[in-house]
């Protein structure tokens, strides 16, 4: 007997986790740059403040979310001049995950076409093909420095009287770049003409480089209504295992996410508490992380620029290289898998994220220097043996 004849019908045609997303048994001598995993640890404070938290009996329903953490997220989007409502606007979710999944759930039926950008993140595909929906992909297009930007007419060529939504993340991974303001207003003032919602991916906002401005799309004119934030302390406080995150969206909007059946906020109460002191005290320990962060992204693209046939482009953002491999005139999956076998290297084929982005590669900038060092030799040593 089969079990699909159970099974829902969209999560047949669903494949498993994408490879890198699979926890491997530890592999001696392995250099894993493959998940977005911060390799920091996390500051004593915030641990002892889950302790704190559940030694004062903050260990009950929290329906909805506790209404201190909603508040301090609240607060934090005063920083991006973003007035949010805590009560109305802010719904605690257990990580950027559950808040993809969730705002797909409340605006996705069967058939409704969602764009998204190629290359974008793969965490978008599966929960949107989960609720039945057409994916329908717009290229991003290279700037003079190589990296990938989104462009507004080729999302304009893709809409349809079904396109339901458009999901962006900005600053983007893994192209790396961070949206102008004339980008953040073309995206606004399509979605306004053709009245369909921007998912907007938050979650790299405290890692901007060079000088670079944040522009939230949810203060354009008519895009209070419109956009649905899903933002995540994962990378922000390093803070993937714990999993805490949330929405924030106009009051309709997330009226309407919140009567998504989840259950109760599956963020255990002494996280959410923990949350408030990270988003009081945690910033000395961000900053910590971007000195590092920007020391390994200059130090990396000047490696990978030294070697023949590679173009790495200085990301505005995040913390990923996503170098242009093309020259070698090999697949990026199969380039990505000798460099596993061979050299015990983890990267990313760039087609992971999209067609769009055959040629090229992601390395996650998460490991201290020394081991960068020891990644860039192998990478290097690797892509030689392809030349000869
Ligand atoms: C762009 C983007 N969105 C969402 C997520 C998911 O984050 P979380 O770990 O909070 O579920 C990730 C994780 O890598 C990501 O890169």
């Amino acid at each position: 007997m089969s079990v699909e004849r159970f099974a829902r019908k969209e999560l047949l045609s669903i494949g498993g986790a994408s490879a890198t997303r699979v926890a491997l048994d530890p592999i001696p001598g392995l250099i894993n740059l493959g998940a977005g995993d911060p390799d920091f640890d996390q500051p004593r404070f915030i641990a002892e403040a889950v302790y704190k938290a559940m030694l004062e009996g903050h260990t009950h329903y929290a329906f909805g979310g506790d209404p201190e953490f909603k508040a301090a997220i609240a607060e934090y989007y005063k920083k991006f001049n973003v007035d949010v409502d805590p009560q109305t606007q802010v719904i605690v979710t257990s990580g950027g995950s559950q808040g993809i999944f969730q705002a797909f759930a409340a605006i996705l039926n069967p058939g409704d076409e969602i764009i998204i950008l190629d290359p974008a993140y793969q965490g978008y595909n599966q929960p949107a093909a989960y609720f039945g929906a057409k994916i329908v992909r717009a290229k991003m297009m290279k700037d003079r420095n190589g990296l990938f930007r989104p462009d507004v007419d080729n999302i304009r060529s893709v809409v349809t009287e079904r396109t339901k939504a458009l999901v962006i993340c900005n600053p983007e991974n893994p192209a790396g770049c961070v949206y102008t303001k004339e980008e953040v207003e073309g995206i606004a003032e399509l979605a306004v003409e053709k009245d369909f919602i921007v998912i907007d991916d938050e979650i790299y906002t405290e890692f901007i480089w060079g000088g670079r401005k944040y522009y939230p799309m949810i203060t354009q004119p008519g895009m209070l209504e419109r956009t649905i934030i899903v933002s995540s302390f994962s990378k922000t406080f390093a803070w993937t295992g714990c999993r805490a995150g949330y929405i924030v969206a106009g009051p309709e909007l997330a009226g309407l996410i919140n009567r998504v059946p989840v259950g109760i906020c599956s963020v255990p109460v002494a996280f959410q508490k923990a949350g408030v002191e990270a988003l009081k005290r945690g910033w000395s320990f961000v900053d910590e992380m971007r000195k590092a962060y920007q020391e390994r992204i200059e130090y990396c693209v000047k490696r990978m620029n030294e070697i023949p046939g590679v173009r790495c482009p200085y990301p505005e953002g995040a913390f990923y290289l996503f170098p242009d491999i093309s020259e070698f005139g090999v697949p990026s999956a199969k380039l990505c898998d000798g460099l596993f076998r061979e050299e015990k290297l983890r990267i990313v084929p760039g087609t992971t994220y999209g067609t769009n982005a055959e040629g090229h590669v992601r390395l996650a900038l998460v490991a201290p220097i020394k081991t960068l060092e020891d990644a860039m030799d192998r990478f290097e040593r690797y892509v030689k043996k392809l030349t000869k």
